[in-house]
Parts: structure tokens; sequence; C-alpha cells
């Protein structure tokens, strides 16, 4: 059984496959007219798709490293020896690093073709896979480099998470417990596919709202202030969505001093994140004031440190939320 759920954006609108084995659909899905397709994956994917075209398939490195212009360029070059003309199509699978890097080849050959995901990792099918961001890390920070460029489908296969190893998909479910406060209420008592397709839903309404994020797109990013500040300090053992769920419970504390929530909410957010068998507080070896430091350098605060907090109406931007504020929080999940 699959369940199709929409990207509603004009003429760039697109159908997510969520359930087991929507991974046969891939022919189905393939853009018309495209006559020749790149696959592009790595080595540990344990997944060889048959897009049903004639198709080259190009091997990325593992990890955040492959997200380098260099590798866009390997990608690049290696399309145009293949022939693959600006009627083709790119096919990524793989996790949240090869869709992005997918997405942003496509973006940015023959000034743009078209592109489907298929995403293997839960992080990739709830977020990363779905709304258009694409793009490749600078030595000076991740993501300094892409496009918004929307796939022609994505296909989130849920028999492909059972071979996940079990901390990764545990991992994933910290961008699962931040749609529980984005109006996805008890997605826990919900079935897998169920679940990610309940993720996968708000995520498309909140892409189909601001595509470009000029606004409500940062609510997506419930969670994430701290998490990026704990992967940028580095000296942790904390994977994304583990840093994600430290970063809920560190809003929801924020949000709690601020008055904006009242205790029964904060006890929601300890409990979905128990739930999922997340972790609540900051992890040993982390500087409470270089994490403080590091808010003011997020790439949201514009005018004072921002934050995307909980609240009477829903989780929001907030501007200027005061640093004591914040320092006590930080105490509360030590
Ligand atoms: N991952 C946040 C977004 O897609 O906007």
């Amino acid at each position: 059984m699959s369940i199709v759920v929409p990207v509603e954006l004009a003429e760039r609108s697109y159908p997510v496959h969520v359930g087991a084995g929507v991974r046969e659909l891939l022919p189905e899905v393939i853009p018309e007219g495209a006559k020749r397709v790149a696959l592009i994956t790595q080595a540990g994917i344990p997944w060889e798709l048959d897009p049903g075209v004639d198709h080259e398939v190009i091997v990325v490195p593992d990890g955040e490293e492959a997200k380098s212009l260099t590798v866009v360029e390997q990608i690049c070059r290696r399309m145009a020896t293949a022939g693959l003309t600006r009627a083709d199509a790119i096919v990524g699978v793989g996790g949240g690093v090869v869709t992005d890097l997918a997405g942003f080849a496509a973006a940015v050959y023959h000034r743009g073709i078209r592109f489907v995901s298929v995403s293997t990792t839960l992080l990739g099918q709830v977020d990363a896979a779905i709304g258009g961001k694409t793009g490749v890390n600078l030595p000076e920070g991740k993501n300094l480099v892409g496009a918004f460029w929307q796939p022609s489908a994505v296909l989130c296969d849920t028999d492909m998470l059972a071979t996940l190893p079990p901390r990764e998909f545990r991992s994933g479910m910290g961008e699962v417990a931040k749609y529980h406060f984005l109006g996805g209420g008890r997605l826990d008592a919900l079935g897998l596919d169920e679940r990610v397709a309940a993720c996968v839903r708000i995520k498309a309404e909140v892409v189909a709202a601001d595509e470009r994020e000029g606004g409500r797109r940062a609510i997506l990013n419930y969670g994430h202030t701290l998490a990026h500040a704990i992967e940028t300090a580095g000296g942790y053992d904390l994977r994304h969505g583990e840093a994600v769920a430290v970063g809920i419970a560190y809003a929801g504390e924020v949000a709690l001093r601020l008055g904006r929530i009242g205790e029964d909410r904060m006890a929601e957010h300890r409990r979905v994140l128990s739930a999922y068998d997340l972790p609540h507080s900051l992890p040993p070896g982390l500087d409470p004031e270089q994490l403080l430091d590091l808010f003011q350098r997020d790439k949201k605060a514009i005018d004072g440190i921002t934050f995307v907090l909980d609240g009477d109406h829903g989780v929001e931007t907030v501007v200027g939320v005061d640093r004591t504020v914040l320092a006590d929080a930080m105490e509360a999940i030590r």
C-alpha cells in the first residue's frame, strides 16, 4: 500500500510516494521524454534500482565531505561525457547527502534538468528529500552554495528504513519529533508508513505556503538553532536528529521561561522525545557560553537572537530573545 502526498507548487508540483516497496515505482516517475538517466548513489547504499531507461551510475563518496563543488563538477563532467542532454534526468538514491547533491547537480547541469529523489533514510524521507532545498558545503560552512530546485517526484520507501543502523533510524525520529509540535499531534501512535506520510504532509503544506523561506518555512527549523550550534561547536557524539532532539527540549524550556507555553506542554516535549528514545539534555563537554555565542551567528539571527518557539499560535519565529533567558534554559537541559 502506498500513500501519495502532493507538494502543491503550481507548475512545479510533484508527488511524494510513501510506503513499503514504492521503489518499484521508479520507472513510472522518470520524467517524460528522458531517454537517459544519471543515477547518483553511494557505495554503502544497499539498493540497486533500475530506472527502466538507459542509465549511468555515478557513485559519490560517503559522508558530508561529498557535498562539495568538486563532486558536483565530477558529476556534471560524467554526465557530459555520457552525453546527457537537457531533456534527460538525474535520480538520486540515498540519504540527504546524495539527494542534496543530486538536486544541486540537476539545478545547474544545462542550467537545470529534472530529477527524482529516492530517499533511503528516515531523516531524508521526512525532511531533506522534500521541498527543493539542494546544495553543497564550503570549507567556510554547511549548505553555503545551493539552489531551490524541486524534484519531479520523491519516493520514500519505508522498506529501505529496515536496513538502517538502529542509531541512524532513531536519529531520524528527532526530525519526526519536530512535527509533533508543527501540528502533527500524536504521531507516535501511528504506524511507520502513516507517520512518515504525516510528516511529509506537514512539510509539503509549509513548503507550498513558503517555497523559498521568506517566513513560515523557518518553522521547519524547530529545535535546529541549538542543534546547529552543537554541531558547529563539535566535541560531542551526537547525530543530527539527536542534536535536534536536544534542541527541541531546549526550545521548550525557552518558551516555558517566556511564558509562551505551560508545564503541561513542556511535559509533552519530554514525553515525545522519550517516546522515540531520544536525548533531552546537552552532552558533556559542551560549553554553554560558546553555544550562546553561536546563536548570534546563526543565519536566522537578523535582529538579535531569533528562535523558533512554541506558543498559543503554534510554532513561530520569535525575534530578540534575551540572552539571560537563553542561559537559564541552557542550565535546565544540562
Ligand atoms: N529542512 C528545512 C527546510 O527544508 O526548510
